[in-house]
């Protein structure tokens, strides 16, 4: 049973290659396509996201993709549905599960997240399609007074309750707790809220039986808000986001694969390279970037078939780049060179 789930983590964490997320709900893909004068239909969408796929070279740096349960059941250009391309690329194919998220009633400016009902099942139809391991990610408003308890609570509960459904039909579960980017808070604020969500996260693990060994994490940097005038080095962040990681994770999970949350391609790819170059971790440091990988691919796009090569170079570029940074072995003059 367990041979399954180890398979899978097996092939999700390999030296040098990350996760890429591709995931976005319906309203957040419509904002990315609109920000290129696309419009949000069903093909644009299945276009977009098998010419990613399809990237010549991609497994050489991309382990797993992030699909959305639509995608799922996608046929790419050549006719192949999308979770057998991935598989040919040597890319194991994943699925976001939650239902995403809203208001945490009575906690004004908490959220909690959406979609533990029929997971089970839905899960057992998502496995047939091909998913092997699953995302479900939990979002967190900082300020002086939020988090609150009850939304740091609830949330490291449906985590928790999500990793062990995932796990229970032997697929593996990303673990997802995003301390959100927005605000004008300082680096030692977001450390803090973050310490305290990684810590509540694990322990929910622990309840519920959860096996640290067999799941991934992906939470966010530690980084100020990006409204905050005093922004932190690449060396501030990795200084600040080990120590939130070195007591709060367990050494037995596998894999941290960071969200890149509203940080600029290079500036991510910058971040990751400095924790990597602080190793070695009990754990290995990766990517797990949406915007952080797609964004320069889809400024070469523009929802043009005749760019779809560009865009597949420019995608691979950045894949390539993060391989480095999963190394310890980018610098900022490697993003001249292409
Ligand atoms: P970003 O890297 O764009 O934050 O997306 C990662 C993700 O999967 C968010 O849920």
């Amino acid at each position: 049973m367990t041979t399954e789930l180890r398979a899978t983590v097996h092939e999700l964490v390999q030296k040098g290659k990350g996760i890429l997320a591709a995931d976005e709900s319906g309203p957040t893909i419509a904002k990315r396509f609109k920000a290129i004068g696309v419009e949000s239909t069903e093909e644009n969408r299945r276009a977009w996201r098998s010419l990613l796929l399809a990237t010549p070279g991609l497994g050489q740096y991309v382990s797993g993709i992030i699909l959305y349960e639509e995608t799922l059941g996608q046929r790419a250009d050549g006719g192949d549905p999308v979770p057998q391309l991935a598989a040919r690329q040597g890319i194991v194919p994943g699925i976001k599960v939650d239902a995403g998220k809203g208001p945490l009633a009575l906690a004004p400016g908490d959220e909690i997240t959406h979609g533990l009902d029929g997971l089970a099942q839905r899960l057992e139809g998502y496995k047939q399609q091909g998913a092997r391991f699953a995302k479900w990610r939990a979002v967190y408003n900082v300020s002086g007074t939020l988090p609150s308890r009850a939304a740091i609570v609830a949330n490291a509960e449906a985590l928790a309750r999500y990793a062990a459904v995932c796990q229970s039909l032997d697929v593996v579960p990303i673990v997802e707790p995003e301390v959100l980017i927005d605000g004008d808070h300082t680096q030692a604020r977001c450390a803090e809220v973050t310490e305290d969500v990684l810590h509540e996260v694990f322990a929910a693990l622990y309840r519920y039986g959860v096996a640290l060994e067999h799941m991934l994490l992906k939470p966010s940097m530690v980084v100020p808000g990006k409204a905050q005038a005093r922004q932190a080095t690449p060396a501030e962040v990795a200084e600040q986001t080990l120590q939130v990681l070195r007591r709060t994770v367990p050494a037995a999970v596998p894999g941290i694969n960071f969200l890149s949350g509203g940080q600029s391609p290079a500036e991510a790819t910058a971040n990751l390279d400095a924790l990597n170059r602080r190793g070695p971790h009990p754990w290995q440091l990766s990517f797990s970037y949406g915007r952080a990988l797609q964004e320069p691919a889809m400024q070469a796009w523009r929802g043009q078939a005749a760019n779809a090569q560009l865009a597949q170079k420019a995608l691979l570029q950045r894949a390539k780049l993060n391989s480095a940074a999963t190394l310890g072995e980018y610098s900022a003059s490697m993003e001249a060179a292409d």
